[in-house]
């Protein structure tokens, strides 16, 4: 982990509708940005089963389903619903300037 965080511009609020998902690399780190009836979210962009780019998947009930295995997170807390991944997602703050969305990496 690293010592320092900051915020980091990461895109535009009109570039994700509720409902919408959005992966980012910021800093070297995958985000997966969601908007949640209008909250806007930001977890780790990568599956903690394998290296797997969970914005190739779909959002079910406030979870992101990760296509290769199926496991579902909260997008909200980062929390594993079901097998086989068992690790949370890391969840980072998000805040809104504007337009515009930052996320502390
Ligand atoms: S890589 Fe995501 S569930 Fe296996």
């Amino acid at each position: 982990m690293k010592l320092t965080a900051k915020f980091v511009r990461a895109l535009s609020l009109s570039e994700l509708q509720p409902g919408a998902i959005a992966g980012v690399e910021l800093e070297g780190t995958q985000v997966l940005l969601s908007n949640l009836d209008g909250e806007v979210h930001a977890v780790s962009g990568i599956c903690t089963h394998e290296d797997y780019d969970l914005s190739q998947g779909f959002v079910l009930e406030g979870a992101i389903v990760c296509t290769l295995h199926l496991s579902q997170f909260d997008l909200k807390t980062g929390q594993v619903y079901n097998p086989p991944a068992t690790e949370p997602l890391r969840v980072f703050n998000v805040k809104i300037e504007g337009d515009i969305v930052f996320v502390e990496v």
